[in-house]
């Protein structure tokens, strides 16, 4: 969860360092820090808060001309949000610098080891140990830093992603990873070292994947990558498929904003090339055998957050189409229980970073029963899908904003392909269905664009609920997850208590969180769908206005038999009943932003969160 740049070639370090941290400050912002190496010597500036603190730092204090660097941008994970605990770290002799993404899980024990040995250790940090073993290795072997690195890293436990330059050795940083994500830059001026594609996409588009267990030495004109053990390893090469004009908000005053209203695009730049002109889909990067996908006799989706509402929605659309057991795991929950899973299971892993601790860890366990694994990802070349047996990316492009929207609908557009070429392979549709749903898929652009050209009312409604303590949502079948996403949006960025229920639920106990005035938003199912959905949920909305409740009903255009119950009903396209979340959500994402915004919060970098949870 945070962001980690490293820099060494012809240009000047410290401008291409900021701009790189920039562009990470939504992996983490509790803090922010940089060293460089110049005339011998370690300069280091860092500070807590945000990135522009430590500008004014830089401003006030400013470092000399150098072309080797690293910075970090914090999420706090041991020590709190303050300089002193603020990256990079050093050596007691100011010669190592480090900087840490992850956690290293044994650093009590090497605390203590350092405190005997003498060591004056200045932070509450896990990552400091580092500085320490570091300086203290590498006399040890030569001043080597790879060889120091190695065996540093082997007496770590845990997940770090970690840079390293040392103030002898201008011309060279070293990275290593477990558990955590580094990526290489290759440019023409020099290399980079970083936690995501966005930290140099403005230098190169062209880029190393890092394996798991791996030491990567960067100079400006080589970069050597090797396994924990000094093996030089073939690291592959990808070339990023967006520009830095990607990453940035394209004159929107939010990221967030900004990746709402690319929604339409991104659902349709998911579909492109996967179906055919003859609407059958084409799921070419699907590297699962056909024959293995007929044979399996369940699916699992694990996922966190976002993702698992995704995978909730996806669901209702899979066991609907190929009569598979579906299960939805909270990923964190997955493996500490004892699933039943094994190599008739299809594990299908859902992450817009594919960095996700929780998620990685589902995977892996998933994997040593010896399921087969599937990643629906947003990031190429990140963790889950290079360790998944396949992966359909989704093509939403970067998503900057802390809480998560684009890649919600990409998601679950991702899984119904996924969905229908199992009901394709296994001939548990016609074909004739499978293209009349593809067409309906294909059409879902449109119909989220209209959403969001006429969402002014779903804004005036989040300004006159500014004073509400409390909201609720309520959905049955994919309104359910659908309104368990609406809850979070709004927790994440309103900092307000929200929860989603089935509606069906309501009445076993939540019915008396209903007191008057208390906004109830209900995700009302299609009457054209399965009618006694519809008949259902209007009872619901008439339990809750009985008590009180003020009632915004999402309903669908035509839809005339809600106008009696609901206090403000907000209209959306009519659609297919199970593509209806692909619409319903977008309401309730410019909710939750427009409620955030008239409480003056930082609606991309949300209080207390980080874009990419690389700790379990
Ligand atoms: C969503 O708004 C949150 N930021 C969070 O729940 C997120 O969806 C979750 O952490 C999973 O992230 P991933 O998709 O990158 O794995």
């Amino acid at each position: 969860m945070c962001g980690i740049i490293g820099y060494v070639g012809h240009k000047q370090a410290l401008e291409i360092v900021v701009a790189g941290l920039r562009r990470m400050e939504y992996r983490g912002y509790d803090s922010a820090g940089l060293a460089v190496i110049a005339d011998g010597g370690l300069e280091v500036r860092k500070k807590a808060g945000k990135l522009s603190n430590l500008e004014q730092l830089l401003g006030e204090d400013p470092l000399p001309s150098s072309t080797t660097g690293i910075g970090h941008t914090r999420w706090a994970t041991h020590g709190g949000p303050t300089d002193r605990n603020a990256h990079p770290h050093v050596s007691s002799d100011d010669r190592i610098a480090v900087i840490h993404n992850g956690i290293i899980e044994n650093f009590h024990t090497l605390r203590t080891e350092l405190e005997a040995a003498g060591v004056q250790l200045e932070s509450e940090t896990d990552t400091e140990v580092v500085a320490h073993l570091m300086a203290h290795t590498l006399p040890e072997v030569g001043n080597s830093l790879p060889l120091a690195m190695q065996a540093v890293c082997s007496r770590l436990q845990g997940a770090f992603t970690l840079v390293v330059v040392d103030r002898n050795q201008p011309d060279v940083v070293v990275g290593a990873r477990r558990n955590s994500p580094l990526v290489v830059g290759l440019g023409t001026d020099g290399n980079f070292l970083a936690s995501d594609v966005s930290a140099f996409v403005a230098h190169t588009r062209h880029a190393l994947e890092l394996g798991q267990d791996q030491i990567v030495v960067m100079k400006a004109d080589s970069v050597v990558v090797t396994d924990f053990d000094g093996n030089v390893v073939e690291a592959k090469p990808f070339d990023i498929d967006w520009d830095a004009s990607a990453a940035e908000k394209g004159g929107y005053e939010l990221f967030m904003l900004k990746e709402i209203s690319e929604q339409p695009k991104a659902v349709a730049d998911s579909l492109l090339g996967r179906i055919d002109e003859n609407f059958r889909i084409t799921l070419d990067e699907l590297s699962i055998d056909p024959a293995v996908l007929q044979h399996i006799n369940k699916v699992i989706v694990i996922a966190c957050g976002t993702a698992a509402h995704a995978g909730m929605v996806a669901k209702y659309a899979i066991e609907h189409w190929t009569h598979l057991p579906v299960d939805v795991e909270v990923a964190s929950e997955f493996r500490y229980r004892d699933p039943i899973v094994g190599p008739d299971s299809l594990v299908i892993a859902i992450s817009q970073s594919g960095e996700t601790m929780d998620t990685l860890m589902g995977l892996r366990y998933a994997k040593s029963q010896g399921a087969r694994t599937l990643a629906i990802c947003n990031t190429v070349g990140s963790t889950i899908p290079r360790e998944s047996d396949a992966v359909i990316y989704t093509y939403a492009g970067p998503e900057i904003a802390v809480a998560s929207t684009k890649a919600f609908l990409t998601q679950i557009t991702a899984t119904f392909l996924v969905g229908l070429f199992l009901a394709q392979v296994r001939g548990t549709m016609f074909e004739d269905e499978i293209r009349g749903i593809l067409a309906d898929l294909d059409d879902m652009p449109r119909h989220v664009d209209l959403v969001l050209d006429t969402a002014e009312p779903i804004r005036e409604l989040a300004r006159s609920l500014a004073s509400a303590r409390s909201v609720l949502f309520l959905g049955r079948h994919v309104g359910y997850p659908v309104a368990l996403e609406g809850a979070l949006k709004l927790k994440e960025l309103a900092y307000m208590h929200a929860e989603g229920f089935p509606a069906g639920e309501l009445k076993h106990g939540p019915i008396a969180l209903i007191e008057e005035g208390i906004p109830v938003i209900v995700i009302v199912p299609s009457p054209k769908g399965r009618a006694v959905l519809h008949d259902k949920i209007v009872s619901n909305i008439q339990e809750v206005r009985a008590r009180g409740a003020q009632v915004i009903a999402i309903a669908e255009e035509g839809d005339e038999s809600i106008i009696p119950f609901a206090d403000h009903i907000i209209r959306i396209p009519a659609v297919p009943t199970l593509m209806q979340p692909l619409v319903a959500v977008v309401p309730l994402q410019i909710f939750a932003c427009e409620m955030a915004t008239g409480k003056g919060h930082d609606v991309d970098q949300p209080r207390n969160l980080a874009k990419s949870v690389t700790v379990e």
